[in-house]
């Protein structure tokens, strides 16, 4: 956690940025996995998270924008959960680390929107995603769960993201302090990537890593022989001498900030050629589009230039053909990354995807584009400082939608068929940082994992 006042400014900030009313910011509760006592790992609300820092189940927070308080509604711990949790501190104690003066029982939270609604005051809340949120709201509200994403604030989602979007000192510290569980966790996976291991053995191994740096994952790991599924979550394959794994990992530190780094490395330590030339191209969009990455300059055109990169490679290999630019504008290159350079990163690996991506990613200035592969872009808005995001090309030979493509015809005048048939069975690349936008440019967080073809050799050996 912050210091109080962190957390208190936050709240002071977001209020200035509401006209007027009442926020509402539902932390959750815990979530049951097979029966009601076995639960999955708490992981707080990350808006509440923001605002409010407590990490504990059934907590709310509003804001009263008008009479300029804060209030934490939850409840003291009884005697039987202390027999089976052991003491806890009050509520008054733990608001008083986020500086919130004002606390009630959970239950007086019906009786202050009650008040609210009754003088016709606003409620701001943002859209729920948990099924007990939603009908916690239905019964707060009284509105049916199926609608509520509907009456969610757009004024309170602008407003949470212009703040949670643009990082604090702090937070960045935090973030590297992921980044750097994440390197341990990689460079783990690339020295255990040897035939006959299996994919569990060292998926399972690097979760233990994220766990003992006190957090948790940021999302289940991909890893996997099969990487042209851009998220494989099947960990059953043994690894195979002539293959290629691809580790798609990150952890949360324990207020939640996420790290989200990808490597591909050779079964056994060693690239072939054909692996090579792929490498490469990837290697080269992932780095040269870093220097594009500064203040005021639109995700959507890095992303392209990206796309740019791999057309241009896979011309070189005699996979591509054509005029670049329009076989960039039919979208052939989707064919072989059929996925966005990036996202936001920060309290969320996708940050605030729950508030609505069009929101976090996109602007008035520039809107999503619905082509085949952009349309997966999360992320094209101008670019500011304090911006943390990630940057992570790939290229994959997925044999289903080569067969779609070819049978369709589509883009065949930008797409050498014939070759593409050689790479079937080659699996997916992707190599993924972490970015930090600063005042004049930007600054890949978090200690380097080994990245080019010599160095992944080396470290394998
Ligand atoms: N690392 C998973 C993703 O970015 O979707
Ligand atoms: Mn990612």
């Amino acid at each position: 956690m912050f210091k109080p006042q962190v957390y208190k400014n936050r709240r002071n900030r977001l209020r200035e940025k509401i006209n007027s009313g009442i926020i509402l910011i539902l932390g959750n509760s815990e979530s049951q996995m097979n029966y009601p006592d076995n639960t999955y790992h708490f992981r707080q609300d990350s808006n509440f998270s923001y605002f409010f820092g407590l990490d504990l189940p059934d907590f709310a927070g509003v804001l009263d924008v008008d009479n300029n308080k804060d209030y934490i509604f939850a409840n003291d711990v009884d005697i039987d959960d202390i027999i089976w949790m052991g003491p806890q501190p009050s509520v008054k104690d733990l608001a008083a680390k986020v500086d919130v003066d004002n606390t009630a029982e959970f239950n007086k939270l019906y009786d202050f929107l009650s008040d609210a609604i009754s003088k016709g005051r606003k409620i701001h809340f943002t859209p729920p995603y948990r099924g007990n949120n939603k009908i916690l709201l239905e019964k707060l509200l009284g509105i049916s769960p199926s609608k509520i994403r509907f009456y969610a604030s757009l004024e309170l989602i602008k407003a949470i993201i212009s703040l949670r979007e643009i990082k604090e000192e702090c937070e960045i510290l935090e973030i590297e302090k992921a980044c750097n569980i994440g390197y341990e966790m990689h460079v783990a996976a690339m020295k255990m990537a040897k035939p006959g291991v299996y994919e569990r053995e060292i998926a399972g191994y690097i979760e233990g890593i994220a766990l003992s740096g006190g957090g948790m994952l940021s999302f289940p790991v991909i890893l996997t022989q099969h990487g042209e599924t851009l998220h494989n979550h099947y960990h059953g394959n043994k690894l195979l001498k002539g293959n290629l794994m691809l580790t798609d990992a990150g952890c949360e530190t324990e207020s939640h900030y996420a790290s989200d780094n990808t490597r591909t490395v050779p079964v056994g330590g060693i690239f072939s050629q054909k692996q090579k030339d792929i490498y490469n191209i990837v290697l080269k969009a992932n780095t040269d589009v870093i220097p594009m990455m500064k203040p005021g300059v639109k995700y959507f055109d890095i992303h392209m230039q990206a796309c740019r990169i791999i057309t241009q490679g896979l011309q070189d290999l005699g996979i591509m053909k054509g005029n670049i630019e329009d076989s960039l504008a039919n979208g052939a290159h989707a064919m072989f990354m059929p996925h966005g350079l990036g996202h936001m990163m920060g309290l969320d690996v996708h940050d605030m995807e729950d508030l609505g991506q069009i929101y976090v990613g996109y602007d008035e200035k520039i809107r999503p584009v619905d082509q085949f592969g952009t349309a997966y872009l999360r992320l094209g808005k101008e670019l500011k400082p304090g911006f943390v995001l990630t940057d992570e090309p790939g290229c994959y030979f997925i044999p289903e939608l080569i067969d779609k493509w070819y049978k369709e015809g589509i883009n065949k005048e930008f797409i050498n068929f014939d070759k593409v048939n050689e790479y079937r069975d080659f699996g997916g690349i992707r190599i993924e940082d972490d970015i930090l936008i600063t005042e004049t440019g930007s600054k890949i967080l978090g200690k380097p994992i080994p990245k080019t073809v010599e160095d992944i050799e080396n470290l394998m050996k």
